[in-house]
C-alpha cells in the first residue's frame, strides 16, 4: 500500500529519470562534502540506468569520486573474471567507464572459502553501517519476487548470507551458464534487513513478464513468499515501471 509507483512510456525514459535522480543525489552530497552511498543491482533491468550514468559522466561531467557502492549479490562460487560474474558485469556496465575509485566499490566476493563466508557477510554489513547506511538502493525483481537473491521464504530481518537459489531462479539464469547443470546453486546476498534500512529504495521492472509479480508485490499481502512485498513497509520505496510491467495494477 505504501509503495509509490511511477509508470513511464518505456524503459529508456524511465532509466534516464532514475539516472537523473542519482546524479542529483551525488551532486548534493558533493556539495556537502559527503560520500554518496549507493546500493547497486545487476540483471538486465538496470542496464539502461548504468548506460545513462556513463553518458552523464562523459558528456555532463558527473563525477563518481565521492560515490561508495555496495552491490546486492554475487553467485557463489564465482571467479571474478568469469563472463557471468556480477563484479565483471558491474565493471563492464559502469565502473570501468566512470571515475569511481577502485577502493570505493564493493561486490560480494565469490571466491571465499565456505568457512570465511559468515564473517565476510558480517563485515560487509558493518562497512555499510560505518558509512551511515545506504542513501539510495537500486533493485530489480526476480520473476518470483526475489530482491537481490533473497528468494521466497527470506525473512524481513534476514542478514547478508549464503543462500540456496530457487530452481526457478536457476532456470532463468541457465541460458547464461550454458545449461542448468553449469548454473550455480548458491549465492551471497545482502539480507532483506539492510535493504529495508536504505534511506530510499527504487525498484525497476520492465515488461509484461514482470506484471504479475509487480501486482503481487504492490497490492498483495506483505509476505516472505514475495520478498519484494516487504517494501510496502518501507517509508520511501518507489517502483519505476514501464507500461507493460504496470499493466496488472
Ligand atoms: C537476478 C539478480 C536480481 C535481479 C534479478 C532480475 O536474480 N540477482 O538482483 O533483480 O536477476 O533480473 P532482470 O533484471 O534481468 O529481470
Amino acid at each position: 500500500e505504501n509503495i509509490g509507483t511511477i509508470v513511464y512510456a518505456n524503459s529508456t525514459t524511465a532509466s534516464k529519470s532514475v539516472a537523473k535522480q542519482i546524479a542529483d543525489l551525488i551532486r548534493v552530497k558533493q556539495a556537502q562534502k559527503q560520500p554518496c552511498i549507493l546500493g547497486l543491482a545487476t540483471g538486465s533491468s538496470p542496464k539502461g540506468l548504468y548506460a545513462e550514468l556513463v553518458r552523464l559522466h562523459k558528456e555532463e561531467g558527473l563525477s563518481f569520486k565521492n560515490v561508495v557502492s555496495f552491490n546486492l549479490d554475487e553467485y557463489y562460487p564465482m571467479e571474478p573474471d568469469s563472463v557471468n560474474s556480477y563484479v565483471r558485469f558491474m565493471k563492464e556496465q559502469l565502473f570501468n567507464h566512470v571515475d569511481i575509485l577502485l577502493e570505493n566499490y564493493n561486490v560480494p566476493d565469490g571466491l571465499l572459502s565456505k568457512e570465511a563466508i559468515a564473517d565476510y557477510c558480517d563485515a560487509y554489513e558493518a562497512k555499510i553501517e560505518a558509512l551511515g547506511g545506504v542513501d539510495l538502493q537500486i533493485l530489480g525483481i526476480g520473476g518470483n519476487g526475489h530482491i537481490g537473491f533473497n528468494e521466497s521464504g527470506s525473512l524481513q530481518n534476514s542478514k547478508t548470507r549464503l543462500v540456496a537459489l530457487d530452481h526457478i531462479t536457476r532456470v532463468a539464469a541457465s541460458g547464461d551458464f550454458g545449461g542448468l547443470d553449469n548454473t550455480p546453486r548458491t549465492a551471497i546476498t545482502l539480507g532483506v534487513k539492510k535493504i529495508m534500512e536504505a534511506k530510499r529504495v527504487i525498484l525497476m521492472a520492465w515488461g509484461e513478464g514482470k506484471s504479475n509479480i509487480i501486482k503481487a508485490s504492490v497490492e498483495g499481502g506483505v509476505t516472505s513468499a514475495v520478498p519484494a512485498s516487504f517494501l510496502q513497509e518501507h517509508n520511501n520505496a518507489t517502483f519505476i515501471l514501464d507500461q507493460a510491467a504496470s499493466s496488472k495494477l
